[in-house]
């Protein structure tokens, strides 16, 4: 099944992936595309283009969502939305969101091209900056299309002291026009998402296919820790308030935070950085960044609570205060039983053996089930590496998603999602 796909899809994934790639923040390691950025701006300009050349009409709402539409029968029908995102991470792959917007282009290219009209528009979407970034909010452009967007967020700075919004603005959108996203606002029918697993599992079990079930919820926290400044080389070790080692032991906390998890739960430190510059000086400023993921809404719901307590009671026993700025990047989401269900028949009549996943990584689609039944459809991730360079697809397991999407759209276009049925 996934070796004889035809030679021009082949083709347009293989190009796809690797024009795309050449959009890349030159002084970064791998294939840096990041929001905002300029190689970003310049890459959307190829996403619109691509776009037309499938044969789609192409817009860009206010959130800076590109769109490109595939004419249904009953324009005026709920749509049915496909897509995913086409910024990286810093230092990211060339497959991670990519791959969901390259194949569900080809998808669109394949139902024109072979004459299938489904009965409403199929939208193909790059959603703007899904990856979590400076401002430590992840899914920019579908969470406004799904008005999750508040001005709270539009506030939120990075380290340079620029606010959200002034990026919007410097990108060329206007802050105050993100909510009027008009396709969102409209009944959708239903979102399906195409994506590489980025972890191992469908490798290790020599699968073709995931159906998603769940999407991680994430709980993320700045702390910053504040103690006394004083002479490295004169102040007795019994006599500091070190900063510094205050968040060395938070950081242990965090992972045995993770390492504790019932389930499937990770929980990761990514910064710590130290006001002072100078090696000579007890650190009285210290700030960290850490998050923690779990699909298991009950011990992720008790995570705050526990880290809180366990990392200011270590620090007090330092003499280091402990200030903490919480914030959900997103709840626990499972994926629609019914969309699973159409999905898991297409992959069945098609043969391809899929496998039920949970996802420990974010997506839009996260977002988009606020708006309509959602699903998800994963792909092998090789050695199950991501956000990261060494980030792999075979062209052929793509080929073989994009024939599960195709099928799946078609199934989904007719299929009454109202009726929710058991997934195996
Ligand atoms: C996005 O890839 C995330 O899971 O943070
Ligand atoms: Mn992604
Ligand atoms: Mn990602």
């Amino acid at each position: 099944m996934t070796s004889d796909h035809d030679t021009g899809t082949i083709e347009r994934l293989d190009s796809g992936i690797t024009e795309l790639a050449g959009y890349r923040d030159p002084d970064r390691n791998g294939w840096t595309r990041e929001v905002f950025s300029a190689p970003y701006r310049e890459s959307r300009q190829w996403t619109a283009a691509r776009m037309r050349d499938a044969g789609l009409d192409v817009s860009t709402d206010p959130a800076g969502n590109i769109i490109g539409r595939l004419e249904g029968a009953s324009p005026n029908a709920p749509a049915l939305v496909t897509g995913s995102h086409t910024d990286t991470v810093d230092g990211g792959g060339r497959f991670d969101g990519i791959v969901g917007v390259v194949g569900a282009i080809e998808a669109a290219r394949q139902l024109r091209e072979s004459g299938t009209r489904l009965s409403r528009d199929l939208l193909v979407v790059d959603f703007l900056g899904e990856e979590s970034n400076v401002f430590g909010l992840s899914c920019l452009g579908s969470r406004a299309a799904a008005r999750e967007l508040t001005p709270a967020d539009l506030d939120r700075k990075d380290y340079r002291g620029v606010s959200l919004g002034q990026a919007y603005t410097d990108f060329g959108l206007d802050p105050d026009a993100l909510t009027q996203v008009q396709w969102a606002r409209k009944p959708l029918h239903a979102f399906l998402e195409l994506h590489i697993e980025q972890g191992p599992t469908l490798e290790q079990r020599q699968l073709p296919l995931g159906i998603v079930t769940a999407i991680t919820g994430i709980e993320r926290f700045i702390a910053t820790f504040s103690g006394s400044a004083d002479h490295a080389g004169t102040t007795a070790m019994t006599d500091r308030q070190d900063a510094m080692i205050a968040a060395a032991e938070a950081v242990l906390a965090v992972r045995r935070e993770g390492c504790g998890a019932p389930t499937h739960g990770v929980a990761t430190t990514t910064r710590v950085e130290s006001e002072s510059r100078s090696p000579n000086v007890v650190p009285s400023l210290v700030r960290m960044m850490s998050e923690v993921r779990s699909v298991d809404t009950s011990w992720l719901g008790g995570v705050k609570g526990r880290l809180t307590g366990e990392i200011l009671a270590k620090a007090g026993e330092y003499g280091v205060d402990v200030n903490f700025d919480w914030s959900t990047d997103n709840e626990v989401v499972h994926a629609s039983p019914g969309v699973q269900d159409v999905v898991a028949s297409a992959a069945d009549t098609l043969g391809i053996p899929w496998m039920p996943i949970p996802s420990g990584a974010t997506h839009d689609a996260v977002h988009m089930a606020t708006l309509a039944p959602m699903g998800m459809i994963f792909l092998p991730s090789r050695a199950g590496k991501s956000h990261c360079p060494e980030e792999w697809s075979d062209t052929s397991d793509i080929a073989t998603g994009v024939t599960a999407l195709v099928h799946a759209l078609q199934a989904l276009d007719t299929a009454d999602l109202t009726r929710v049925t058991a997934t195996p």
